[in-house]
């Protein structure tokens, strides 16, 4: 059955570069992205795990997991990992999975048989700490994913769920947001203290919340 936003992301248990693990227990109370590479000792996937390890501090400071994976076995894994460091200059420092037997990429389907019957494509789930699916995203082997990107969606989707606000095109985080429609116009004046622009009764724009909230805390 076709993973889709909002369902429960499939529990299951893996061989990682860092040990066995439970997926459910791994993420815990924090947000996770499990993404997939299409296979070991491959050029894109080599940059994607070296930038990955270099932008970590950005994934903890948001309380974001990351963890990779790909199909073939630990050892090759390991092996691989030095050329990441040698080549990258930064050291794998999230776990990555190994899936020889496609087990956790036929359940996550990322195997796309049309692009290849063997390797998956780069597949990305962001999760959250209950568990559901808030993001999928699926890009072909011979592109790159961008992590800035990944990143502003968490910051979005992370204001999503503490202030029931929604991000414009292009939003960038510190940017004004939009209060979600669902709310009535005397819930927003309790949530939006500093108030909002209305374009249309159905375009209400308000300053990023938790930056108006440090603002007003630093007057
Ligand atoms: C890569 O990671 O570089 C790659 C993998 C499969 C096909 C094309 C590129």
């Amino acid at each position: 059955m076709a993973i889709r936003l909002g369902d429960t992301a499939p529990d299951f248990t893996a061989e990682t570069t860092e040990g066995p693990i439970s997926f459910h227990d791994w993420i815990g109370d924090s947000w996770a992205v499990l993404f997939s590479h299409p296979k070991d000792f491959t050029p894109v996937c080599t940059t994607e795990l070296g930038e990955c390890a270099r932008i970590k501090p950005e994934f903890d400071r948001r309380n974001v997991k990351i963890i990779g994976l790909s199909v073939d076995p630990a050892d090759s894994h390991q092996k691989w990992a030095k050329d990441i460091e040698e080549t990258q200059g930064t050291a794998l420092n999230f776990p990555v999975i190994a899936d020889p037997d496609r087990k956790i990429s036929m359940l996550y389907d990322m195997i796309h048989p049309n692009a290849s019957e063997t390797f998956t494509v780069r597949s990305v789930y962001i999760i959250g700490p209950d568990k559901k699916v808030k993001l999928m995203l699926t890009y072909p082997a011979s592109t790159g994913r961008n992590f800035v990107e990944i990143l502003r969606v968490i910051d979005s989707l992370q204001l999503t769920a503490n202030y029931s606000v929604a991000t414009p095109v292009n939003w960038k985080e510190g940017e004004d947001v939009i209060i979600v429609p669902s709310m009535s116009d005397e819930e927003a004046r309790e949530k939006f203290p500093a108030g909002w622009k209305a374009h249309k009764p159905y375009l209400r724009v308000t300053p990023q919340p938790n930056k108006a909230e440090a603002a007003k805390a630093g007057e």
